[in-house]
């Protein structure tokens, strides 16, 4: 495996069957939702045989996975529409937006589908931590002074015998000389500042200026900044460099499934009602721009509507399914963003985000077009319990309050953020919440090692139903959870079709 280069990888569960190209020959599917999981799951039921047709409520593909630009209308429940008003090449990933290096399956269709993918700058040494009282520090400074500190404490405590129960005296030999460079430690094993976290004074031409490192900020005025332990962001495995995002944005990755797919997706159909039948499951739908009602039958269903989507059609799943789909809580999360000149990059921010606490949480540097004149600055974006507060406050005062942010973290230019709109995903229309909280009201495990009872009965086919969504997957709020739960939908469907041939032989044998 060393030799494959399969070790010190993230390794990626392998949930996709491989099917012959007829194995759903004759077949067919109806997949409710055009978002990541509905459009892989009809992609490769398309390309394993299956007649496959795609129901989407909005005017759009994608799902969450949208890409607000210049003249689109933001609907929200219970608020006036917002049109966004973006300069050129500017656009707002209001879902996901940014993608990471171990995210192999999503970047696999990329390449499959030829999405062009470009590097999402997720951390910068150049933004900043504020906290509360206004104070703020560079990253490098926090990052770099914070370690200083640390490592000569360590230094003292080794030098003075505290750790003599822990540490041999090899270990102390190897140990000193490793905290010395890992803090930039004197030769004394003081840490007095350091060329890490910028210059005093910069390196010029001859003679006339010397680099000199700034004044180590001492440990306690770090330690008093709230938003400290956010240098640590940047070492969270799924936002470790290197991350991508799709050129133009992150709806062009939808777009790319849509072109894959031979039926185009059926867009503006509200389902209203399924039956799932001993042999067929019906779907009727309502075009919402008509109010035309159809419906659809066929052998199959992938239904990847969100569940307090699902919670309000007419289902007839058996009353535990039904109980289930009606109980899961769905978090809050908000996004609010502006059209901005790019002052932050003339403080020398390319990309990366500052963290500031509070109810926006952070401020976050576009990747894309770097150097232009202006650009998309996205000035909140918080989840949980201080989302579901924020989203109760009217639309103008969350979109003063992330602009009041900026103008802390960057003096004078809070006024130069134009045009903010706000998205509060628990009242976007067939979404109605970002995702699951599978553990909401309990103190328990979250993204990564989801297992409740509800959790798993919703993984397992519901009659010819099959449920599928990153909802159901460990990462909830990731595309790859949307893929790797599609790819059990069609491993999920391939055995039921399995199933049925044994316990109808005749009618598969037609
Ligand atoms: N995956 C989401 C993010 O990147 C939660 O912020």
């Amino acid at each position: 495996m060393q030799a494959l280069g399969l070790f010190g990888n993230i390794a990626a569960a392998q949930s996709l069957p491989s099917l012959p190209r007829n194995f759903g020959s004759g077949k067919s599917v109806v997949v409710l939702g055009a978002g990541i999981a509905g459009l892989t799951a009809a992609y490769e039921l398309q390309q394993a045989g299956y007649t496959v047709h795609v129901l989407e409520a909005r005017n759009r593909v994608g799902g969450r996975s949208w890409t607000v630009r210049d003249g689109d209308r933001i609907v929200m429940n219970g608020e006036a529409d917002q049109v966004a008003r973006f300069s050129e090449g500017a656009y707002f990933n209001a879902g996901p937006a940014r993608i990471p290096s171990f995210h192999e399956r999503l970047l696999g269709y990329c390449g499959k589908l030829g999405v062009p993918l470009e590097v999402e700058i997720n951390s910068s040494r150049g933004a900043y931590i504020m906290g509360g009282d206004g104070r703020k520090q560079r990253m490098r400074v926090a990052i770099n002074d914070t370690r200083g500190h640390i490592a000569e404490l360590l230094t003292k405590a080794v030098n003075q015998g505290a750790l003599d129960q822990s540490l041999t005296p090899e270990d102390k030999a190897a140990l000193l000389p490793f905290l010395k460079t890992y803090g930039d430690l004197d030769d004394k094993g003081g840490f007095k500042g350091t060329l890490r976290s910028g210059f005093k004074t910069y390196p010029d031409a001859g003679v006339r200026s010397f680099a000199a490192p700034p004044e180590a900020v001492p440990l306690r005025d770090l330690l008093a900044n709230e938003q400290l332990p956010a240098t640590l962001f940047e070492d969270n495995v799924y936002m470790q460099a290197t991350m991508f995002q799709p050129v133009g944005g992150m709806d062009r990755i939808a777009a790319g499934f849509q072109r894959a797919l031979k039926r185009p997706v059926i867009l503006n159909a509200d389902v209203q009602r399924v039956r799932n039948g001993d042999r067929k499951v019906e779907v009727a739908f309502k075009d919402t721009r008509t109010g035309a009602m159809r419906s659809l039958s066929a052998d199959y269903m992938v239904c990847t509507i969100p569940f307090p989507v699902l919670a309000k059609v007419d289902c007839d799943f058996a009353p535990p399914v039904a109980q289930a789909i009606k109980n899961v809580v769905y978090d809050h999360s908000n996004k609010v963003a502006f059209d901005a000149p790019r002052f932050w990059e003339k403080d020398q921010i390319f990309g990366g985000i500052s963290f500031v606490g509070g109810d926006t949480s952070l401020v976050w540097y576009p990747s894309a077009g770097l150097f232009s004149p202006r650009g998309m600055l996205l000035a909140c974006y918080s989840s949980g319990e201080r989302a579901a507060r924020f989203a109760q406050l009217p639309i103008a005062e969350q979109v003063e309050r992330a602009r009041a942010v900026v103008e802390k973290l960057h003096p004078g230019h809070g006024g130069e953020c134009a045009n903010g709109v706000a998205v509060n995903w628990n009242k976007i229309p067939y979404s109605l919440g970002p995702w699951p909280n599978w553990y909401a009201g309990m103190a328990g495990r979250q993204e990564g090692t989801i297992d409740t009872d509800p959790y798993r009965l919703l993984n397992q086919p519901a009659g010819r139903v099959i449920f599928a969504g990153a909802a159901l997957s460990q990462t909830p709020g990731w595309q790859e959870g949307a893929i790797q739960s599609a790819h059990g939908a069609v491993a999920d469907l391939a055995n039921l079709q399995r199933a049925d041939a044994v316990t109808q032989p005749t009618r598969i044998a037609a």
